[in-house]
């Protein structure tokens, strides 16, 4: 990429409404492979305005790491396409870092990364396994059938953040209730916003009683590291557990429904790489704008205009996946973008490969009699969300 570029031809403008996945469809929707063999990058216009869909690994990849595209959702022209409408609202929540540029970003990151190393999540792992078999053992009290969704997949991401966070057991309830809240799809704003204000001052209140008492925990830890004030304690511990909680439990629930579909895959954690890219649930989270003007794959972008990486079109980008729409986890698919590229890249990454591992492992090991209690075409996902939500999944066992 360099400045100053002119567009070598108009750019085509993008035919169909805005976020592109379709209902019920958990795969990439086909006009993602038409932007990637055109010209480059792709215009349509949202209200927030012009925007920019990137499709090509390379230009997403290239986009994610240019210093003159932010993650600031405050500048003028950032792609406004939120989950509820009501989200920006977390943006203002201090220690939002996902929404923070270098330098201001760097530090959250920094006194974070030690956190989610592979070493450290390699010792996370007992706690995540014995989450898990507490949700199977909860199951198979209940009953011969669930919904997956409800009773697994969503309840361990959460539980797995809460522990690591050092909320007492006692507290889970809570919670996972207000959680729940946030992470429903038929809450109102309101509901949301209640939840968001009830986690924050439950946050600051546990803070401040690991002030006084620190445990071995995140929480702690951070308190130790002095770097971020109570406030930002808050939103970041927030923001933890909402970024890893739909993603998470959708791939688990999609992991679920190849595995019952294929078999041959049970047992073999390489399935958990495939699914990241295969099904990239995330596709549409990292939206950033130009704050100068850049060239992005032969098309000039002009500061003040958004642009849109769809992570699930890099990810089948075939000069880099041969045959993408096949399900192949012999296949090497470390390069997907599934959790982004540059300094956001997903800090969660190797907590959610831990978590997919155990999860999938460990329910399918434990349920040898699993089956869907519905055909695979039935199983309902929310349309036209920037994450992709498989809203249940009947199973029985
Ligand atoms: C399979 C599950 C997951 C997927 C697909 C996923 C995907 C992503 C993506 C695409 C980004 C980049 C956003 C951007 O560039 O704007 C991101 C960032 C992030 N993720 Fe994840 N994520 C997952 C699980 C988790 C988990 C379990 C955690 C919990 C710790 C987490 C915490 C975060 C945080 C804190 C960021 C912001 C990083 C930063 O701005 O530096 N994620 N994730």
């Amino acid at each position: 990429m360099s400045t100053g570029a002119e567009a070598p031809t108009p750019a085509p403008q993008c035919p169909v409404a805005f976020p592109l996945r379709q209902p019920g469809r958990p795969f990439p929707p086909p006009e993602y492979a038409q932007y990637r063999a055109g010209p480059g990058p792709v215009r349509t216009e949202l209200p927030s305005g012009t925007v920019w869909l990137v499709t090509r690994h390379e230009d997403v990849r290239a986009v994610l790491t240019d210093p003159r595209i932010s993650a600031d959702p405050s500048r003028p022209g950032f792609p406004k396409a939120s989950r509820t409408g009501g989200a920006p609202s977390q943006y203002e929540v201090p220690g939002w870092f996902v929404a923070m540029d270098p330098p201001e970003h760097g530090r959250f990151r920094k006194t974070l990364i030690p956190e989610f190393t592979v070493r450290k999540v390699r010792e996370l792992r007992p706690a995540i396994q014995q989450i898990v078999d507490e949700r199977i053992d909860a199951m198979l009290a209940a009953g011969t059938s669930a919904d997956l969704v409800e009773s697994f997949a969503l309840p361990v991401p959460s539980l797995v953040i809460s522990s690591l966070l050092g909320v007492p057991r006692a507290d889970r309830d809570f919670f996972e209730d207000r959680t729940r809240v946030l992470v429903r799809l038929s809450s109102t704003d309101e509901e949301r916003d209640k939840a968001t204000q009830a986690l924050l001052r439950y946050l600051g209140r546990l803070i401040q009683i690991k002030q006084r008492r620190p445990g071995d925990d995140l929480i702690s830890r951070l308190i130790a590291a002095g770097t971020l004030s109570r406030q930002e304690l808050s939103g970041v511990s927030m923001l933890l557990l909402i970024a890893g909680h739909e993603t998470t439990a959708n791939n688990i629930g999609l992991g679920v429904v190849q595995l019952l579909a294929n078999p041959q895959w049970i047992g073999d954690d390489r399935i958990v790489e495939e699914l990241l890219r295969y099904y990239s649930v995330a596709d549409l989270v990292a939206f950033r704008v130009a704050v100068e003007d850049v060239e992005v794959g032969g098309r000039l972008i002009r500061a003040g205009e958004g642009i849109v990486p769809l992570l699930a079109a890099a990810n089948h980008d075939d000069t880099v996946f041969a045959a993408p729409r096949e399900f192949d986890p012999e296949r090497s698919a470390r390069s997907h973008v599934a959790f982004g590229y540059g300094v956001h890249q997903c800090l969660g990454q190797n907590l959610a490969r831990a978590e997919m591992e155990i999860a999938l492992g460990t329910l399918l090991r434990r349920l040898p009699g699993l089956r869907l209690a519905v055909p695979t075409e039935e199983i309902p996902f929310k349309p036209g969300d920037t994450i992709q939500v498989m809203l249940a999944l009947p199973v029985t066992w």
